[in-house]
């Protein structure tokens, strides 16, 4: 094939033929994404317009829809006492700073790193605009020339992480999801001294936290560091306490606390983006890590800052959650219950067995994703549709997440069309697989 049918440009830059053809990468591309170019080409619940909000329901066009694909879980993007607090902010700081941080960060930033360590009880913490920043220019410092052994469900934005690692000369292994004594047999075969190890919290698929205090024993034993990405545990699970008014524990202070292990080999990242319902992120390290961030981690040296709104509903946050962030726990963990009862009861498989609030819920057949998510936005539900390639095929279904500013009446909607879902045949019967 010459490249004027390829529609290649030449070194002058013009097309070298007059037929417009697609490249093969878009082809290839178009052709991996062809189910989901599909769906959100057209369906109503894929890269919607939302023309108006008014609490947890939102507008699309004349259907109004309770929404459950919002992942922020403490309600704050709603709170008005957070969003009361913004205005002053602004007439102190203006909207928006544009010093990256190595020139200069407002004092808001050392308020909320100091306020956020402690909350954390980490010995030290840096924030930057977002947790796909801290991936990217983080894992690759952490990782140098030595080996990453990764979670093999890991969250996309850690393995582009790792794939800038490997770009600089890191090696990658990948471990079993939720297998610490497959990481424990790698880490054993492995002589490389440098050895890091990458995973998710609470997994933004599955909505359930792995066990940390596995994972922690095995890379402390195997002189390795833990990099964990608790973007959704991060304001839900906190540390543990005998009058904790749900299972979620107190505080929201995450992964690490609510396991009751020590940072000691654990690096934590997080972001306010989900609970804090802010665009921040933080890594909670050691100090002596924190200050190498500060000289080379290119976030920190070239990156523009977060918006101060976004400094300011962190703070006002870390103020609501103090005062009442437990109570707003306690009503998402019924919220969640409710819908996992209901679930249980019409034998419908979800992989979620932690009472967190992302509810995965897999289709019987793949094929009927369009018609399952139609069928929600017609009765008024507005879910987060898992197609391929997002998921493999045979998890495609939808993910029900929850807040804690959506209502009971919300949740009886929902429940209502599982129901009908669920009568119908086309949810995954619980054992079936
Ligand atoms: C586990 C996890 N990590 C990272 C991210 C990306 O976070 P950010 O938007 O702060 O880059 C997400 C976003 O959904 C996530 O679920």
């Amino acid at each position: 094939m010459s490249p004027s049918e390829l529609g290649i440009l030449t070194t002058s830059g013009r097309r070298a033929g007059v037929a417009p053809a697609r490249k093969p990468w878009i082809e290839h591309w178009l052709e991996t994404c062809r189910d989901l170019t599909a769906l959100s080409g057209t369906h109503p619940m894929m890269d919607a317009v939302i023309d108006e909000v008014d609490g947890r329901m939102i507008r699309v066009g004349d259907q109004w829809l309770a929404d459950f694909a919002s992942c922020n879980y403490l309600g704050f993007d709603l709170d008005p006492e957070i969003i009361a607090a913004v205005p002053d902010y602004l007439e102190a700081w203006g909207t928006h700073p544009s010093w990256s941080r190595l020139l200069g960060s407002p004092v808001l930033y050392e308020q909320i790193e100091q306020r956020l360590t402690a909350l954390l009880g980490a010995e030290d913490a840096l924030v930057l605009p977002t947790i796909t920043h801290i991936h990217m220019s983080v894992i690759p410092l952490l990782a140098a020339s030595g080996t990453i052994f990764l979670d093999a469900r890991a969250h996309k934005t850690i393995y582009d992480g790792c794939q800038v690692a490997r770009a600089r000369g890191a090696a990658v292994r990948r471990f079993r999801f939720e297998d610490p004594d497959h990481l424990d047999e790698l880490l054993s075969a492995e002589a490389d001294p440098t050895r890091l190890v990458c995973m998710d919290g609470v997994n933004s698929m599955t909505g359930n936290a792995p066990d940390l205090v596995a994972f922690a024993e095995v890379t402390r034993r195997h002189g390795a560091l833990l990099y964990v990405d608790d973007a959704h545990g991060f304001g839900v699970i906190g540390e543990r306490s005998p009058d904790e008014p749900s299972p979620y524990g107190v505080r929201g202070n995450s992964i690490v606390r609510h396991f009751g292990e020590s940072y000691d080999g654990i690096v934590l990242v997080g972001g306010f983006s989900k609970a804090y319902s802010s665009l921040l992120a933080f890594i909670a390290c050691s100090t002596e890590v924190k200050r190498l961030l500060k000289v080379a981690a290119p976030p920190y040296l070239y990156s523009g800052p977060s918006p101060v709104a976004s400094l300011a509903t962190t703070l006002a946050g870390f103020d609501a959650n103090e005062r009442r962030g437990d109570a707003l726990r306690a009503h998402l963990h019924r919220l969640c219950e409710r819908v996992l009862t209901a679930l249980a009861r019409l034998g419908v498989a979800t992989p979620n067995r932690s009472g967190l609030p992302i509810i995965e819920i897999p289709l019987r057949d793949h094929d009927r994703i369009d018609r399952v998510g139609r069928f929600l936005f017609e009765r008024g539900v507005y879910v987060t549709l898992a197609a391929y390639p997002l998921v493999p095929k045979d998890e495609v279904g939808f993910r029900v997440q929850l807040t804690a500013a959506n209502t009971d009446g919300e949740v009886d909607r929902l429940i209502d069309s599982l129901e009908e879902l669920a009568v119908a045949g086309e949810l995954r019967p619980v054992g079936d697989r």
